[in-house]
């Protein structure tokens, strides 16, 4: 079973990106850990980071299309942008919303997500276990 694990803008810079809020972990070693997890549980993940909207829209496309579940941290995208929401709604297989922090305990901007009313249900909080966490999830609605 695939799964696509993606992940929007800055996220690549895991490791040195505020890591007070986001940890220590980098991106090379988040994306191995979150590989590892799937293969445990039998999936064949496939992590993607991209801080273009356009390419973030086509990868749930694709993802809708071939019917592939979805493990999405739309990063900044997750507070205004309709066309990643409408694009996630199009998926025909489960999304699962995921961040390292917790955005409700943050700034007042971050306090919306326009992608959680589309999303099977959102991961929140645990750095990055938040993504261990939703591929365990990911099982149980599968
Ligand atoms: C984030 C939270 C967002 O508010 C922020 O813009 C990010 C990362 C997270 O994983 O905690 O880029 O999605």
């Amino acid at each position: 079973m695939r799964l696509l694990i993606l992940n929007g803008p800055n996220l690549a810079r895991l490791g040195t990106r505020e890591p007070g809020i986001y940890g220590s972990t980098t991106y090379a070693e988040l994306a191995a850990i979150c590989i590892e997890t799937a293969r445990e549980l039998g999936f064949e993940a496939e992590v993607r980071q991209t801080d273009d909207e356009a390419t973030l829209i086509s990868w749930l496309h694709e993802a809708a299309d071939s019917a592939i579940p979805v493990i999405l941290n739309p990063a900044a995208f997750t507070h205004y942008s309709y066309a990643v929401r409408d694009a996630a709604s199009q998926c025909t297989a489960p999304l699962i919303e995921v961040h390292l922090s917790n955005p409700l305990a943050r700034e007042e901007f971050r306090h919306t997500s326009v992608i959680s009313g589309i999303a099977a249900g959102t991961i929140a909080g645990f750095g990055v276990d938040s993504y261990r966490l939703a591929i365990r999830a990911m099982v149980g609605l599968l």
